[in-house]
């Protein structure tokens, strides 16, 4: 059964991760690309004052994306995420997604993000007051709890469906555990189990065995992929052909060429200069240059440091490019 969210039928079950400062309009466009089937923004400030800066203007979801476009809002109170979400509507999203999974300090601080998780009845209240104001699907992504030892988010998948969210999406780690440690499923197995939204199960995909694993274990209705995705936007297309049956809607297996991952990664980079402007765009494509290599020469790591070495002190984003392009020419 296709992934369906509000209106929105979803091309595939695999999503992208929203991911700060990673899951830009270049790298949403890629990853659509090759089978993501829904690529939300990174997440945006609630705070009515930056919301017109240059730095949240670019990140917000664009009007000429293909639908649906999800943008991630976090925040702390109910009404000013109200106002956000309506914001991010009124340019263009198509669903809402809320964050409360995020484990930074700067966030949880705020007690926003997945410190939001140890006060219930707020949850209730700003999921009520968000999914009230807006006339689009709210979605909500949360981990499995505020602490290992208090792993609550059953009890808040219960609330996000009584409020009307209309997907979950659940990282198999407690907000304590950050990154560490391993993610695990159980939780999320039992959250599938017990509301009748769709779920989609997050955290240490990292193959396509593990992709086959969870979505097995877990029956949830699609896998939200992170850290896979850095320097291999392909690789949706790979597991989406790999499981194909359970993860496409379109059946059309074609193996992805080597070449054809350089021309992805070329054009990458080049959408990342256009898109910020080439002095801010040379630095930014550093680390997705750093990915793509590391993808690309199949981790070898004495030519990975050579090669970053090279690349990393081009300052000028025309060198970069044609260093790089010249760079995977002879791999
Ligand atoms: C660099 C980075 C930035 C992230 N930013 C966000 C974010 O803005 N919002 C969010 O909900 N999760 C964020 N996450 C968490 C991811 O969405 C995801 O839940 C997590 O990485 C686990 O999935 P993975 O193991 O497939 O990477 C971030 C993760 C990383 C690595």
């Amino acid at each position: 059964m296709p992934l369906q969210i509000g209106p929105y039928q979803l091309p595939s079950k695999l999503l992208l991760a929203p991911m700060a400062g990673i899951t830009d309009r270049p790298y949403r466009d890629v990853c659509r690309l090759y089978g993501a089937g829904l690529a939300a923004s990174e997440m945006l400030t609630s705070d009515p004052s930056l919301l017109q800066t240059r730095k949240t203007q670019l990140r917000l979801v664009q009007d000429d994306e293909p639908l649906p476009r999800s943008a991630q809002i976090v925040g702390t109170e109910p009404e000013v995420m109200a106002q956000a979400a309506q914001f991010n509507v009124e340019n263009g999203a198509n669903i809402i997604d809320i964050n409360m999974g995020c484990p930074a300090k700067k966030v949880c601080n705020k007690a926003a993000g997945s410190a939001l998780m140890r006060n219930t009845s707020l949850v209730k209240k700003i999921l009520a007051t968000i999914v009230s104001s807006v006339d689009v699907p709210v979605t909500l992504k949360i981990r499995t709890g505020w602490a290992s030892s208090n792993r609550n988010a059953l009890e808040i998948a219960k609330i996000a469906e009584d409020q009307g969210i209309s997907c979950l999406a659940v990282h198999g780690r407690s907000r304590s555990q950050a990154f560490m440690g391993h993610a695990e499923y159980e939780t999320i197995r039992q959250i599938k189990q017990a509301i009748n939204i769709p779920v989609i199960a997050n955290g240490d995909i990292y193959s396509i065995e593990d992709a086959k694993f969870i979505f097995d274990y877990t029956n949830a209705d699609g896998l939200m992929l992170g850290r896979i995705t850095h320097g291999q936007p392909w690789i949706f297309k790979e597991i989406n052909d790999k499981l194909n049956g359970h993860f496409l809607s379109k059946n059309i297996i074609k193996p992805i060429s080597f070449r054809e991952k350089i021309e992805t990664t070329l054009t990458h980079i080049d959408a990342i200069h256009r898109y910020y402007g080439t002095d801010q765009g040379v630095r930014i494509a550093r680390k997705h240059i750093g990915w793509y290599l590391y993808n690309l020469t199949n981790q070898d790591q004495v030519l990975l440091k050579k090669l970053k070495r090279e690349l990393f002190t081009i300052a000028d984003a025309p060198t970069q490019l044609n260093h790089l392009e010249s760079v995977l020419n002879k791999l």
